[in-house]
């Protein structure tokens, strides 16, 4: 496990390291690429071995995803995040937006309203959009460099019958916090009170730095098992987000069968052989591995907080509590907002995502993603001081 490795990712169609995904979205082919979240280090050997064993056979007919698959993924989440999940509460599917995308269709009508807790992930917008819902906003708050809920404006928004939906991201892209129970059994109360359902992305839930302690968002009561469900993937954690895989955790009976039906209909329960051997000796093999990468970011975070205050610069970082994206806060600048995108990619030569992508509540931030080698970080870092200050 060599997390300084600089591994060439450019002998692959990466979506990331694409000179034209740069070239389109950062104006600069050449930047270094830091805004796609997935991570510039190998999977950990028992997965490319897997994976190894399983091209070098030859035959690539159907598989099923297979009963060590489940019991390995069982045994992480209940050995990691004690979280017991029935195997029988389990659905599959292609990636977690697709998922979040059935639930949305399945749990509201066009024209209802779906609540987002931004600055978030953008691909919830899209899809809301995309389905003919409405997007419905319950701003996190800023409290003295940390991000919380406003349970207050959620209560409101949720007591409006026409909103359906809250989608939670938890641990959340891009602020970094890892919701506690407390939250959570906070959100799960006002939104079964107000006959919202509760759809909760938990991709990034391996990536907790401690004390920090990812919670489940189905185990803080009965009564948010039975009103929600989890998206869960080990896509992010062990950077295999290539293998396109998800699972759905969904406790409520009928709309565990509403799913499964959907599932059935448009077939899209199929799975690929090559995600089979990734994701079962991920879950068997990749504890050890696991932890070695939360030490290296904690690592990269230290570094990026360090050279921050070194240099006096007028950019904070807001501390990560998990997540492998750091948010950085350049509004002392006081910079236009496009201004500080050209700034960033094309006189620095650093793609980060704007913060606006993530909602208006993101402008004058930007997101970086921290999974590669400190030597990278460093050199954005020293490219940023050098064009801002
Ligand atoms: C919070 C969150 N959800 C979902 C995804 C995408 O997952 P998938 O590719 O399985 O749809 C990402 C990727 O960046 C993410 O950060």
């Amino acid at each position: 496990m060599n997390f300084d490795e600089p591994i060439d990712r450019n002998q692959f169609p990466t979506m990331k390291w694409s000179r034209a995904f740069l070239e389109e979205h950062f104006g600069n082919p050449a930047a270094i690429p830091m805004s796609v979240a997935d991570m510039d280090f190998q999977s950990p050997p028992a997965v490319i071995e897997q994976l190894q064993k399983r091209a070098a056979h030859g035959v690539y007919g159907y598989e099923f995803r297979p009963d060590s698959l489940f019991s390995a993924l069982e045994a992480w989440y209940q050995l990691r995040h004690g979280w017991a999940i029935q195997r029988n509460h389990l659905e599959q599917c292609p990636s977690i937006t697709s998922a979040i995308a059935i639930l949305l269709d399945q749990h509201s009508n066009e024209g209802d309203g779906v609540i987002l807790q931004s600055p978030v992930f953008f691909e919830f917008r899209m899809v809301i959009k995309s389905s003919g819902r409405r997007l419905v906003k319950n701003p996190l708050k800023l409290v003295n460099g940390r991000y919380q809920m406003d349970f207050e404006d959620l209560a409101q928004k949720a007591a409006v019958t026409q909103n359906k939906i809250l989608i939670l991201c938890n641990p959340h892209n891009p602020v970094g916090r890892v919701w506690t129970k407390d939250e959570l059994t906070k959100i799960a109360a006002i939104c079964a009170k107000n006959d919202v359902f509760v759809i909760s992305d938990e991709i990034h839930g391996d990536f907790a730095f401690p004390p920090h302690k990812y919670t489940p968002y189905l185990t803080v009561s009965e009564t948010a098992a039975q009103n929600g469900a989890a998206c869960i993937s080990p896509a992010k954690t062990f950077n295999i987000s290539g293998m396109v895989d998800a699972f759905a955790v969904i406790p409520n009976d009928a709309y565990r069968q509403r799913f499964l039906n959907f599932a059935h209909r448009y077939q899209i329960n199929k799975t690929n052989v090559f995600s089979t051997a990734a994701v079962t000796a991920s879950f068997q093999e990749g504890a050890a591995w696991l932890d070695a990468l939360l030490d290296y970011l904690q690592g990269n975070v230290a570094f990026i907080r360090e050279f921050l205050q070194i240099n006096q610069m007028k950019v904070s970082l807001i501390e990560p509590e998990g997540t492998f994206l750091v948010w950085l806060d350049f509004r002392d600048l006081g910079l236009d907002v496009k201004v500080l995108e050209k700034k960033l990619s094309q006189e620095a030569g650093v793609a980060l995502s704007p913060g606006y992508w993530y909602g208006r509540e993101g402008a004058g931030f930007a997101r970086m993603t921290i999974g590669c080698p400190r030597q990278t970080i460093q050199q954005a870092m020293v490219n940023i001081y050098n064009t801002l200050e």
